[in-house]
């Protein structure tokens, strides 16, 4: 039964033939599921983004089947941005019809957050972290998915120019009005999270999660933001966790025409994919394979190893991708030879 407080009683569209049956067996691996930092909230190990394949470039159908099949796989989690697209909003409006047309009865079973930080519409209210834009933002996005609420809004990113008193403060009053469950963070560094942390305990409304860049070939959180998280009591969701896909077996053969550098390249361009990159890549594609793993799978293993990381985001433009990654569960704890050598793979 859909309530009232879940869609804001606006009928959906009949996008699709038949809404879609989840599969009954889709909680029968508990182990997907952490706690997010001290929270009472539990997050699957493996989140979906939704920043590429489903704007309006995006094969609707596609976009649906990736949804749904990761849906059907446990994972509860989707993440969203105001700025998802092209163009800006396209994602949300292309989730909002998914959902409605296909898992209106779940709502309670999915935690879905949405962000404001980086450019949305013109003019000084559409970008950063004003209290002004923050909450527009907000409005604008529930209207877009057709939500009466989020489960997680974040600010996007710091903004140098507003005080942070005045972003936290929005994201407290998103949780007093009721338009969102959870505050987090995104791209905030170990000093201004802890600044943020203790601001939002001060309104009331801890902060859930931090979303930071992290993967194989990118470190920064390990120089105090990790430490900051534990002490906290605050969740991680590493986005970017493949790397764009670098960090899978998609470019070891050259670039493929449906691949993101082919195809989508605004933010991964094929020259991107150096020859000292992919020299790393084949090394670490050899050793995942000794471990009886894929490369996406032995990646994603090692983003959620790490202490204070909740949650790998990944993208995906198959449905086959996201059952391949969620194997990365099933691996063996990497040995202390086996860190040792990925250690010295990416030293070069
Ligand atoms: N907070 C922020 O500032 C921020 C910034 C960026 C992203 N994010 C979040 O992070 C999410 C994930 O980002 P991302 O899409 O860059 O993540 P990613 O998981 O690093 O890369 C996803 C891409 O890797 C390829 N891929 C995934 N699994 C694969 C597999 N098993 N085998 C081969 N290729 C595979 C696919 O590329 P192809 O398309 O080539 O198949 C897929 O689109 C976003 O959707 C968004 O929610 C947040």
């Amino acid at each position: 039964m859909l309530g009232a407080r879940a869609f804001g009683g606006i009928q959906s569209p009949f996008l699709f033939a038949m809404p879609h049956t989840p599969s009954p067996s889709r909680y029968e691996n508990p182990a997907l599921y952490r706690r997010c930092g001290r929270s009472g909230l539990k997050l699957p190990a493996i989140s979906l983004g939704f920043w590429h394949n489903f704007g309006s470039v995006g094969d609707p159908a596609n976009s649906r089947a990736l949804v749904l099949r990761s849906f059907d796989l446990g994972i509860t989690h989707f993440d969203l941005a105001n700025n998802y697209g092209p163009p800006p909003g396209s994602a949300e409006e292309a989730f909002g019809r998914i959902l409605h047309a296909d898992l209106a009865a779940h709502r309670d079973e999915l935690i879905i957050s949405t962000k404001a930080g980086y450019t949305m519409w013109p003019g000084p209210y559409g970008d950063w972290g004003s209290r002004k834009y923050l909450l527009s933002s907000l409005d604008q996005s529930l209207r877009r998915m057709r939500l009466d609420y989020v489960d997680i809004f974040y600010s996007h990113r710091p903004d140098p120019e507003t005080p942070l008193e005045e972003t936290m403060g929005a994201l407290a009053q998103a949780v007093r009005s009721g338009k969102a469950l959870y505050v987090g963070l995104s791209n905030y560094s170990a000093e201004q999270t802890v600044r943020a942390s203790k601001l939002l305990r001060e309104f009331g409304t801890p902060c859930l999660i931090h979303q930071p860049k992290f993967h194989l070939f990118e470190r920064w959180i390990e120089r105090g933001l990790t430490r900051v998280l534990q002490d906290e009591g605050i969740g991680g969701i590493a986005f970017c966790p493949l790397a764009q896909g670098l960090l899978t077996n998609r470019y070891l053969g050259g670039i493929p025409a449906d691949s993101r550098a082919a195809h989508d390249p605004r933010f991964l361009k094929p020259e991107h994919i150096t020859p000292e990159k992919l020299d790393k890549i084949r090394q670490l594609d050899v050793l995942a394979r000794a471990r009886g793993q894929s490369l996406a799978q032995m990646s994603l293993a090692w983003v959620l190893r790490t202490p204070g990381i909740t949650s790998a985001l990944i993208g995906a433009s198959k449905p086959s991708q996201i059952e391949e990654n969620i194997g990365a569960l099933q691996a063996a704890p990497f040995t202390s030879d086996e860190l040792v050598q990925i250690e010295k793979i990416l030293a070069g």
